[in-house]
């Protein structure tokens, strides 16, 4: 016997509508359509309308016959194993309509191709009731028409909100809306910039969003580009140190998560970007790599390979890839691990009697003590008695155990232009001259053999005309 078992409409809604979109991936979920549709504009309306939020995504692109449309609206509407366009961004027939429960109980698409419009609903409320598939198709006349071709995706009875109270709601809404502009200005930036395909315009409720490239190519150090199992291209790039670039540049790169956690692949697909700041599980994130990001592109015959998501927002580099990835990690993480390393020995040389210093111990271990032979240091020593001059050993001790070192590195790393260490006034710098000068004499030289010693030391030196007539 054989029978025919359609899916159970309501257990199976409830199951596509838990697959775990984000309203930022659900967006993107549906503008891709639009991208594939060739639209040139796509506009997107986030509306609280008194407690009765809606979500509206208009494209100018090709829109649907009435036909196109009836099959857009089924749940796998197509193969996902069949080929598609190679510019299509399409792969699994579920997108419309998963990322529209994930955020909506209401789905209204309406649509011009040739001379009519059209619309299609499917009401999850009705669904459930009758626990039937019924959708609704209706051509739309007179003022309801569409002037022009396109396609509208219609978001309504957005419970995803309905847990929080209502003022926390409509906070809640405006902060995704703020949040979707930045979500779609990065993951489209290359549509938006026009460096893929046709430039396309995006809007946010009329604020025109700009194109968030996270490789700041104009500052940035690249390797040449390679290409990976004949499909995959790859580009590293070296963020600009923040000496070279401006406070507002460097906050502005470091992006809201910060560079240590921005760093990574960042995998393309037809120049959609799928997935951010990850390393795919092959290396872990460093601060000596905070600079680094390395793109990966890849088009849309590689899906299965890299077992693209149905959300679009994860995918796993193929085996054959895997290896030559993970050489790359370290191999592209040189010109930022050289740039750092130099910066450290830099400045660590820069002064010539540094009242810091850095020892390396055999196994790698790093440690920074109060050097005792800066001679402020030394002066205040040779000034004390035995047992006070221990005592001021110890303290040194105290200070050198217990620098907040986490403490510091996490600044540095969220904001390195913010830590800040304060200024010497011009009279601290002249006592602190003033003091070495006496021990030197006392010690038997002569005055200019101590004011050579004095100019030796960066800090003196560098003051040495405002300091020199009152020594
Ligand atoms: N804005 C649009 N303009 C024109 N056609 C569209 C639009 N949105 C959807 N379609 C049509 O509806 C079909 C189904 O869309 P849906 O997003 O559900 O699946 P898909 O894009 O084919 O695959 P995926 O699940 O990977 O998104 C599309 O293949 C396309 O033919
Ligand atoms: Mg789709």
């Amino acid at each position: 016997m054989r029978k025919e078992i359609p899916p159970n409409a309501n257990s199976l809604i409830m199951s596509m509508r838990s697959l775990g979109y984000s309203l930022n991936n659900a967006v993107a979920d549906i503008i891709d359509n639009s991208i594939s549709a060739k639209a040139t504009k796509i506009d997107i309306i986030c509306s609280w309308d008194n407690q009765e939020p809606f979500v509206e995504i208009k494209d100018n692109g090709i829109g649907m016959t009435s036909e196109e449309l009836e099959e857009a609206m089924r749940l796998g509407s197509k193969n996902p194993l069949h080929e598609r366009d190679k510019e299509d961004l399409g792969r699994f027939g579920l997108g419309l309509k998963t990322a529209s429960f994930s955020q909506a109980k209401k789905l209204i698409v309406k649509t011009k191709q040739n001379e009519n419009t059209y619309a299609a609903i499917w009401d999850l409320d009705l669904i459930e009731k009758e626990n039937k598939w019924f959708m609704d198709l209706e051509k739309l006349d007179g003022k309801n028409a569409f002037k022009e071709k396109g396609t509208t995706i219609r978001w309504e009875k957005i419970d995803t909100l309905e847990k929080k109270d209502k003022i926390n709601a409509q906070e809640y809404f405006e902060s995704v809306t703020n949040q979707l502009i930045k979500h779609i200005s990065l993951v489209f930036h290359r549509y938006i910039s026009g460096d893929y395909g046709n430039k396309i315009i995006f809007t946010v409720n009329g604020n025109i969003c700009i194109s968030a490239d996270p490789f700041f190519k104009e500052k940035s150090t690249t390797q040449p580009a390679e290409i990976i199992a004949n499909k995959c291209k790859v580009i590293s790039y070296a963020l600009p140190h923040h000496t070279n670039c401006t406070s507002e540049e460097w906050e502005y790169h470091g992006g809201e998560e910060g560079y240590l956690e921005n760093q990574g692949f960042y995998l393309y697909r037809n120049g959609r970007l799928i997935c951010k700041s990850t390393w795919f599980g092959l290396a872990r994130k460093l601060e000596m790599r905070k600079l680094c990001r390395i793109s990966i592109d890849i088009d849309n015959s590689s899906d299965a390979e890299w077992q693209l998501d149905v959300k679009k927002s994860r995918a796993t580099p193929p085996q054959q890839v895997r290896g030559r990835l993970r050489d790359l990690i370290h191999a592209f993480s040189r010109p930022a691990i050289k740039k750092f390393a130099k910066r450290a020995k830099a400045l660590i040389n820069k002064q010539k009697s540094p009242i810091w210093e850095r020892f390396v111990s055999t196994d790698r271990q790093i440690i920074y003590k109060i050097s005792k032979d800066h001679p402020s240091i030394k002066f205040l020593l040779n000034s004390l008695s035995e047992e006070l001059a221990d005592e001021a050993e110890k303290i040194f001790s105290l200070v050198e155990k217990r620098i907040p070192l986490q403490l510091i590195s996490s600044d540095y790393a969220e904001n390195p232009k913010n830590l800040i260490t304060e200024e010497l006034t011009i009279k601290e710098i002249l006592d602190h001259a003033k003091n070495i000068i006496d021990y030197y004499i006392k010690q038997g030289l002569s005055v200019e053999d101590s004011y050579d010693i004095l100019k030796g030391i960066d800090i003196f030196r560098e003051n040495w005309e405002s300091i020199k007539d009152s020594l």
